[in-house]
């Protein structure tokens, strides 16, 4: 059976039927050789090499009310905050000393905010000439994308969430609607960002064929870097009582795409790692080939909960890069 995992190796595509088999089969030999073969074609692309990227979660202020997400508008329960100038530039600074050469700007959706961030942009571009700055901070609108980017930004982060425009539907409030993410996609690739996309894996109400259309719009976006992790719930959301996703699925979808893709930077992601405490080495293991420590401050830490257990107590990032440094370690890797 493992004929599928070599026909998407050389032909870096599958049919529909193959893709179905590669992510429901229960062939224990099948879904090892998958992951072998992404292992092997990471390898072949970057060596036993992870990049590290700073996640800096700058701001948990959103105005848009996914039906999955802990900091939508509607929850009342959290205490919203946004990092001051100072607060990210010393995260910068702290990442840059450990050696970390790319700074991950993420936050909840809002417009007004996202524009003042633009000097902000510029400082850090001007204070590490040499770092990748990366943004992720939703829709926004066309000028913001072109003034953030002539500020000094240079990769952008949206994912997708779903292919399927119905389900996108029950995922999100009325009125969102996958045609704007994808135009807001465009936007960002069209302004000379390198541009990240993916999505959730087994959210709530999605299927297969809703899995496959996803991969099919990554095989033809062709993003530069793909972030997808499995749903998991959060206990102010609509969606607190469906089941997390599967991470057994995530690798297989890791694999697939590794293999699909093969020069794409495919993050081992947080919330994998959530489900599962070795889910970033099991992420490489499976073809993935970042990681995103966390550079937060660790007081605000607690208030950027968009799914439930996802802050671990007091870890400074310091700390954490030397756990995750010695955990490559036993899989042979380094950074
Ligand atoms: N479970 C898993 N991932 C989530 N995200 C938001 N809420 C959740 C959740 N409950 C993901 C979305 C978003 C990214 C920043 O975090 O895919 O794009």
């Amino acid at each position: 059976m493992s004929n599928l995992v070599d026909a998407l190796r050389e032909r870096r595509t599958l049919s529909d039927k193959g893709l179905r088999e590669l992510l429901e089969s229960d062939d224990e030999g099948l879904v090892e050789a998958l992951h072998r073969n992404a292992r092997e074609v990471a390898v072949e692309q970057f060596g036993k090499v992870i990049w590290l990227r700073a996640l800096i979660e700058w701001s948990n202020v959103c105005r848009n009310d996914c039906l999955y997400c802990g900091i939508r508008r509607s929850n009342t329960n959290i205490v919203r905050y946004s990092l001051t100038k100072d607060e990210i530039l010393q995260a910068c600074d702290l990442a840059w000393q450990l050696g970390l050469r790319t700074f991950v700007l993420q936050g909840g959706e809002n417009p007004p905010a996202a524009e003042k961030l633009t000097p902000v942009v510029a400082e850090m571009r001007a204070s590490w000439p040499e770092a990748a700055i990366t943004l992720s901070l939703g829709e926004l609108p066309y000028d913001t994308y072109a003034l953030l980017r002539r500020s000094g930004a240079n990769r952008y982060l949206l994912r997708h969430e779903t292919a399927n425009p119905a389900h996108y539907g029950r995922l999100h409030p009325a009125g969102m609607k996958l045609e704007n993410r994808l135009a807001c996609l465009r936007s960002i690739r069209e302004l000379g960002f390198k541009t990240g996309t993916g999505m959730m894996v087994g959210s709530p109400f999605q299927t297969t064929d809703d899995l496959i259309a996803d991969i099919r719009f990554l095989e033809s976006f062709r993003p530069d870097m793909i972030g997808l992790g499995p749903f998991l719930p959060h206990h102010d959301t609509p969606f607190r009582d469906y089941p997390a996703g599967s991470a057994d699925l995530t690798l297989r979808i890791y694999s697939i795409l590794r293999l699909m893709l093969p020069q794409a930077w495919i993050p081992a992601t947080t919330a994998l790692a959530t489900l599962r405490p070795d889910g970033r080495t099991a992420g490489i293991l499976a073809g993935a080939n970042v990681v995103m420590p966390n550079f937060t401050p660790v007081e605000r830490r607690d208030s950027y909960a968009l799914y439930d257990g996802k802050s671990r107590p007091g870890a400074e990032a310091a700390e954490t890069l030397q756990q995750l440094k010695s955990e490559l370690d036993t899989i042979g890797y380094h950074v």
